[in-house]
């Protein structure tokens, strides 16, 4: 079989669907590669600051890394802002969605409100309420989320800091991204 051929789904035999899923299974490989090159245009991304998004994502990464965290954490680090590009208003729960198949519900909680977590540190200065965050107070993962953005995001904008290459992560890209996805086992809605 070379492609389907039905026109609705509803029409399709289970051949064609095996043959399908088939081709997302080999598809789904190549995501790694597909998220290092999303990443690599983080460095055309946000203009002002003095280090680009792809710098201030590999500085996060590393810094976590060089805290002995997780494998899983650190994945979770380097890709936090992936979403800026064409999620602005959104970001942070794109990143978790791309996480969400592949870490556990911790993980996916905290990069899904960092963005929330983030604004204590310059709301203020912006006119907005700096503590938004504490609309999640009695989550027990509030304080792990304080210190996702207190140790690897808001104090990743230094381009003094040596950090690793994204080539360093890519292995680490593999890892997570190659395991077999649980769908809403590892993360509840
Ligand atoms: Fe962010
Ligand atoms: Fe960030």
């Amino acid at each position: 079989m070379k492609s389907i051929s039905f026109t609705r789904m509803q029409d399709g035999t289970s051949a064609e669907y095996e043959f399908l899923d088939g081709l997302e299974i080999q598809y789904a490989k190549g995501l790694p590669a597909r998220i290092e090159a999303a990443l690599e245009k983080l460095e055309e991304s946000l203009s002002g600051y003095q280090i680009s998004r792809l710098e201030h994502s590999l500085q996060s990464a590393t810094r976590a890394h060089r805290d002995a965290r997780s494998v899983d954490y650190v994945v979770a680090a380097l890709i936090h802002d992936i979403g800026d590009e064409l999620a602005p208003y959104s970001h942070s729960e794109l990143a978790a969605s791309i996480l969400r198949p592949y870490v556990d519900e911790k993980l996916y909680w905290i990069i899904k409100t960092h963005g929330v977590f983030q604004m204590y540190y310059y709301g203020e200065q912006m006119g907005l309420d700096k503590n938004t965050r504490e609309r999640y107070r009695d989550n027990p993962w509030f304080d792990e989320a304080v210190e996702f953005c207190e140790r690897y995001d808001e104090n990743c904008f230094d381009p003094a800091y040596q950090s690793e290459p994204l080539t360093f992560f890519r292995p680490m890209l593999q890892e997570v991204f190659t395991r077999d996805p649980a769908f809403g086992e590892r993360a509840a809605p």
